[in-house]
Order: C-alpha cells, then structure tokens, then sequence
C-alpha cells in the first residue's frame, strides 16, 4: 500500500470586471479578430482596484473547501502559486491562512509562473506522500493585469485575473494506475531561457513591479516542443496510452498551444477543457480554474484520468496525472 492525494473538491473566483477584446481595441491597435485568430482568447477578467491576489485566492479556497466539505482547520498546508503576490513577503499563502482562522500547519508560496499551479501540486503530493501532510490546500492566485504594459498589444491582451483551488486529502492506493489520486508529477526547467520572457522589476503587486517582457513567437516554439516531451514523460511513467487519458486540462497560453497538444494525443477538443477564451492567461491559476469550470458542470467523473500541463518563464514546465 502506498499513500496517494486524492482530490476532494474543486473551487474558483473570478473578478467581477470582465475586458473583451472590443474594450482593449478602442485604447490599443488591435482587433478582436487578430486576438481570437492568433490565441482563441475574447474576454478577460480584470481584478479591481481594492482587490488583491489573496482576495482572490481566498475566496477560490473557501469554494474549494466546500466543495470538498472539509473543514478549514483540517488543512495542514497551504501552497499557493503566484507570480503577483499582495506583497514581496510574507507568503500570500500566510494571509490566506490567518483569513481561514488556522494557527496550526505550514503555510507558503510557489512561483513558477505559469508552471506555477503543476509545481504547487508536485509539492503538496510529495508532502502528502511522506507523511508530512494529512490534507493539502494548493492554490493558484494571480493579478497579472497589474503586471502589464498595457501600450505593449504583444502582451497585455493576452492576460487576465484570476483563481483557483484543490484540496488534497490522503488515501491509500496499490502503487498502480488504477488508484485514484495523483498517479504522478514530472517538473523541469531551464533557466537559459530567463530572458525569453520575464518582468523587469521587483515581485510584489504593489504598483512598482516592473511589466511582462516576452518573445512571443520564441516561447511558443520551446511550449509546442517541451509539452510535446513533458505529457510523454507522463504517459510512460504510469503505462498509459493516450486513448486512456479523459481529459487534457492544461494551462491556457494559447489555443493553438493547447491543439498542438491534443493533436499529438490525438485527443478530439471535446476532451480539453478550454477556458481560455472568458479567462485568458492567468498564470498559475488557469489549471485549477479549468478544473474548478469542469468538476462543477460534471465533466470531470470519478475514476477518470486527468492530465495537466502548463510552461511558464523560466522557463519552467510539467505535466500532472490524476485519476479523478
Ligand atoms: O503562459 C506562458 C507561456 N506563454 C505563451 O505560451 C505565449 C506564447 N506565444 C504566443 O502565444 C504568441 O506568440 C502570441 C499570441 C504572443 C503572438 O502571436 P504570433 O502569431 O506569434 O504573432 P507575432 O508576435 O509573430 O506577431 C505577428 C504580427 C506582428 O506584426 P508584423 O510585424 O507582422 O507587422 C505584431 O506586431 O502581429 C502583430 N501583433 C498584433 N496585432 C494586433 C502583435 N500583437 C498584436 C495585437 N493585435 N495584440
């Protein structure tokens, strides 16, 4: 027998503010149809003024962990990726924690961009897998509209806000594919492509952040082919063939990245769960809002095999397999 991490429940938050792309082309030169053509987004959620990232990464926390009816004070860890934390320290996970009324267990930050929700995971499981950890809460959680330039159409129309959550709880499996929970997690990175896409200034989402700098065409070169590589690492580590995978979740960049990926699973669209065109890119929240989007409507059943991907800056990239 070996400890596995189930997933009990799912949550989300979007701001209220929704930009379409109709809204980006009065102020900027572009078009609602170069958008959709070349990323398949059409709208995004902004954040408010007031509201920061752990404003949003709460409120995904509490759906989660009512949808998963646990209680708060049973979580042992909180892990929340992002890029735009409320400030450079603490942790937003620390705010988080103190909203929920916890005192006890660890509470922390990930940043690995867009990556960032895969890599959260692979920590809390491994948590969970040793014993450090009965039961996870692991968020994604960004405001990456105030990391923009927004005169710079090659980026700020691609980004928006938003959050997710899981919460992990431990069960025990046979060691095999056929347990539920996380089956695996394969992260990597390579830092020579620091500069491909980075911000130009300090972390915190104060103001004073530096905005997005990216290589657009470049990173999506190194996305088709890391992908490519990462879900088949996956797919051999636990015996599976693509026809066996239900569902692809992966982060959403692009739609034309996410095809690439179905195509070479060849998995038909009615199989990826896509978000991209209401949420655009929210970094490390694009997974867990997708999960969230799809557990709530009953796409995503019990027993079903789950895969995740994402690439980020970096760059950073993974892939999680989950049986639901
Ligand atoms: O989440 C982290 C990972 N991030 C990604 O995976 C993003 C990967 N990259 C991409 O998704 C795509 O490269 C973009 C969507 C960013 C850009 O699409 P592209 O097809 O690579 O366009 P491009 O950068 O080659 O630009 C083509 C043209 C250029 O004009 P010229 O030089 O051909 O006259 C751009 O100036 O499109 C122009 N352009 C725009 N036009 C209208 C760039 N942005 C815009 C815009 N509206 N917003």
């Amino acid at each position: 027998m070996i400890r596995r991490s189930v997933v009990l429940g799912c949550g989300s938050y979007l701001p209220a503010k929704i930009v379409t792309n109709d809204d980006l082309a009065k102020r900027l030169e572009t078009s609602d149809e170069w958008i959709v053509k070349r990323t398949g987004i059409k709208a995004r959620h902004i954040a408010g003024p007031e509201e920061k990232t752990s404003d949003l990464a709460l409120a995904a926390a509490r759906a989660a962990l009512a949808d998963a009816k646990t209680d708060a004070a049973s979580i042992d860890v909180i892990i929340v990726a992002t890029t735009t934390p409320d400030n450079t320290f603490p942790a937003t996970a620390a705010r988080v924690q103190a909203a929920l009324g916890l005192t006890a267990g660890f509470a922390f930050d990930v940043q690995a961009v867009c990556s960032g929700f895969v890599y959260a995971l692979a920590v809390a499981d491994n948590f969970i897998r040793l014993g450090q950890a009965n039961k996870a809460l692991v968020i994604g959680a960004e405001t990456f509209s105030r990391l923009l330039d927004w005169n710079d159409r090659g980026t700020c129309v691609l980004f928006g806000d938003g959050a997710g959550a899981v919460v992990l709880g431990a069960s025990e499996g046979k060691g095999d594919k056929t347990d539920r929970g996380i089956l695996s997690t394969h992260l990597h990175s390579d830092g020579r492509h620091y500069d491909l896409l980075y911000a130009d200034g300090g972390p915190g989402s104060n103001g004073k952040t530096g905005t997005v700098k990216m290589e657009g065409q470049e990173v999506f070169r190194h996305a088709v082919t890391r992908l490519a590589e990462v879900v088949d690492e996956a797919l051999a580590a636990n015996d599976l063939k693509p026809e066996e995978i239900d569902w692809l979740v992966p982060h959403q960049a692009n739609q034309r990245i996410i095809e690439g990926t179905a195509k070479k699973l060849n998995m038909p669209p009615e199989r990826v769960v896509l978000t991209i065109a209401n949420h655009a890119n929210t970094s490390a929240a694009s997974i867990p809002l997708a999960l969230a989007e799809a557990a709530k409507d009953g796409r995503l059943k019990r027993g079903q095999i789950v895969l995740l991907d994402a690439m980020g800056g970096g760059f950073t990239w993974g892939a999680a397999v989950i049986r639901w």
